[in-house]
């Protein structure tokens, strides 16, 4: 590879520790996992941190809830996000917690360091309180009458009826969702992060490539319409990092959140002897890349940089948002049996699958992505079973029974090799802007003009014909040849489908095929299906168990 080699460190949005990984969760990882692939296969040194964002009153809640400490439930849940992640081949480098002593450390570092320099200031607020539970409310455990439309259990922030927002104190006959007690008012002292100290930073830092258009869009009016203080602080009691020199004050989940990419990778150094500086120092030349959801940009794109400016940190070099999914063209629903868990939708279908169709669906844009169930069974079907796994089943059978595995000498349409090789240009330009919807569309055209070749040829027909085994030899192995790039190709996106095609073609692991030569001379094991088809009535039975599995979700 001509191209100099990059360090680069990638992170997906932290899930939180609460709740089962779901299929909306998983464009995002899906998304990640295929991007620091597609660099690894390129030869960059990439590395993928995650962890689960552990803290928050909704923990706090929940473990109490099911009888258990906070620490008992973010355990089991860290066992089984990791188990989803694992079976859907999203490769984590580290996939941490942030209940963690990297993340508390790099949190109190942060905080005192912007503390020291005047970002950080404190005030009296006063707010909806539990006077049963003896707790201070975030909006959305408060429910009353929603004050625009009447609507009843409505939840403190918004409406779902008439889609309202308000504040809690505007809901009429407002309680507790906790305790059912209405709420009393109750002053605290609360920190703040001075955002605004950093508007000059942010308006030029969200507009010198750092993010996408779209988002910079919606960045501009959030400086129209100012840059508020963020309250950083909750009250005990509160399942998080007490903060320094305040006692019984926790910082605010979403403070140690962004944190905690900080913290997984501090854990990594440790394990792999890295260097940590390396990737955060100020004057760092590591990239730095986040992948989230539209609905946390804020977060990401305002509050992290300025707090990694005010701390002497370097910035990211680029956050990258995506839509949300829709199935069959609706939100995700329990009751339709859409709101797939990754744990059902691996109880019944090949992972693969949906990376794939992810994969066809997704552009470097903020767009949200359908899910359509029947389209996706097509789309596997059509471009995965039939076009590229049927190159190889339908030339390696006269490979080994005819030519003892051993594929010709020579290449018989080198030009059309090297056709497919010149692809990989255009092919890494559209992995690498993340535009997986073109470059697969781009591997299913050479997949189409590799199938018009064996059709052209007929090999079945030549088979028959005496003295026309070098003829026959010359097409198969121009068949699996043109197989061989296709699945490098693919690498990124069907890593299980494309390691069963490493050991048919004998090669090892597939690189980017930037320099690939033919394979010649070079003997191929026997064939084994690399994918089979969708099978409708695993489909049908992983909606139908959707639909029974049907569990309250606490709010986050
Ligand atoms: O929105 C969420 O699901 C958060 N748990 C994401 C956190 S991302 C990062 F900042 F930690
Ligand atoms: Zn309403």
């Amino acid at each position: 590879m001509s191209q100099k080699k990059r360090d680069i460190l990638v992170t997906s949005a932290l899930p939180y520790a609460n709740g089962p990984i779901h299929i909306g969760h998983l464009v995002e990882y899906i998304q990640t996992d295929i991007w620091v692939r597609f660099q690894k296969q390129r030869g960059h040194n990439c590395l993928y941190v995650c962890a689960d964002d552990a803290h928050g009153t909704p923990i706090m809640l929940r473990a109490q809830q099911e009888g258990i400490t906070p620490e008992q439930l973010i355990a089991d849940t860290w066992t089984q996000h990791h188990a989803d992640f694992t079976d859907f081949d999203v490769a984590f480098d580290n996939f941490y917690t942030t209940h963690s002593d990297e993340t508390r450390e790099f949190s109190e570092l942060i905080y005192n360091r912007l503390k020291e320099q005047g970002h950080i200031h404190s005030k009296i607020i006063t707010q909806a309180y539990d006077p049963v539970k003896e707790m201070f409310l975030p909006d959305r455990f408060i429910k009353g009458e929603c004050p625009n439309c009447g609507a009843a259990d409505q939840y403190g922030d918004n409406c779902e009826v008439c889609s309202a927002t308000y504040s809690p104190t505007d809901l009429i006959n407002p309680v507790s969702a906790i305790s059912g007690e209405q709420p009393i008012e109750k002053d605290s002292e609360h920190y703040f992060f001075k955002l605004a100290d950093f508007e000059t930073m942010l308006k030029e830092w969200t507009h010198s490539g750092h993010i996408q258009e779209q988002i910079a869009n919606k960045l501009d009016e959030w400086f129209e319409t100012g840059l508020q203080d963020w309250d950083i602080s909750r009250d005990a009691p509160y399942f998080g990092f007490e903060i320094p020199g305040a006692p019984g004050k926790f910082f605010y989940v979403w403070l140690d959140a962004p944190v905690g990419y900080m913290g997984s990778f501090k854990n990594l150094c440790e394990k792999n002897g890295l260097n940590f500086d390396r990737y955060w120092a100020r004057d760092s030349t590591a990239e730095l890349y986040h992948f989230i959801g539209k609905d946390i940009v804020y977060f990401h794109a305002l509050f992290w940089p300025a707090m990694l400016t005010g701390a002497g940190f370097r910035t990211p070099t680029a956050i990258f948002a995506h839509g949300f999914l829709t199935v069959n063209g609706e939100k995700m629903s329990k009751s339709r049996g859409t709101f797939i868990k990754a744990r059902t939708y691996l109880d019944h279908l090949n992972p693969e699958y949906l990376r794939y169709y992810f994969a066809a669906k997704l552009s470097g844009r903020v767009e949200d992505i359908d899910l359509n169930l029947e389209d996706f069974s097509q789309r596997v079907n059509t471009d995965l079973v039939n076009k590229v796994v049927n190159i190889a089943s339908r030339c390696s059978g006269f490979i080994r029974k005819r030519f003892d595995g051993k594929l010709s000498a020579e290449c018989a349409e080198a030009a059309l090799f090297q056709e497919f090789i010149n692809a990989n240009d255009a092919i890494a330009e559209f992995y690498e802007s993340r535009e997986y919807g073109k470059a697969m569309r781009a591997i299913s055209a050479l997949a189409a003009k590799a199938n018009q070749y064996i059709d052209d040829k007929q090999p079945w027909v030549v088979a028959k014909q005496d003295e026309c085994d070098e003829e026959l030899h010359a097409i198969c192995s121009v068949g699996i040849n043109l197989f061989y790039v296709l699945a490098a190709y693919l690498k990124p996106v069907v890593p299980q489908m494309i390691s069963k095609a490493e050991l048919f073609l004998n090669t090892g692991e597939l690189p980017w095929p930037s320099d690939l030569s033919p394979l010649q001379d070079h003997t191929i094991n026997k064939f084994k299906p690399l994918l089979t088809r969708v099978d409708p009535d695993k489909l049908a039975a992983m909606i139908e168990a959707s639909k029974e599995s049907l569990e309250k979700i606490a709010p986050n």
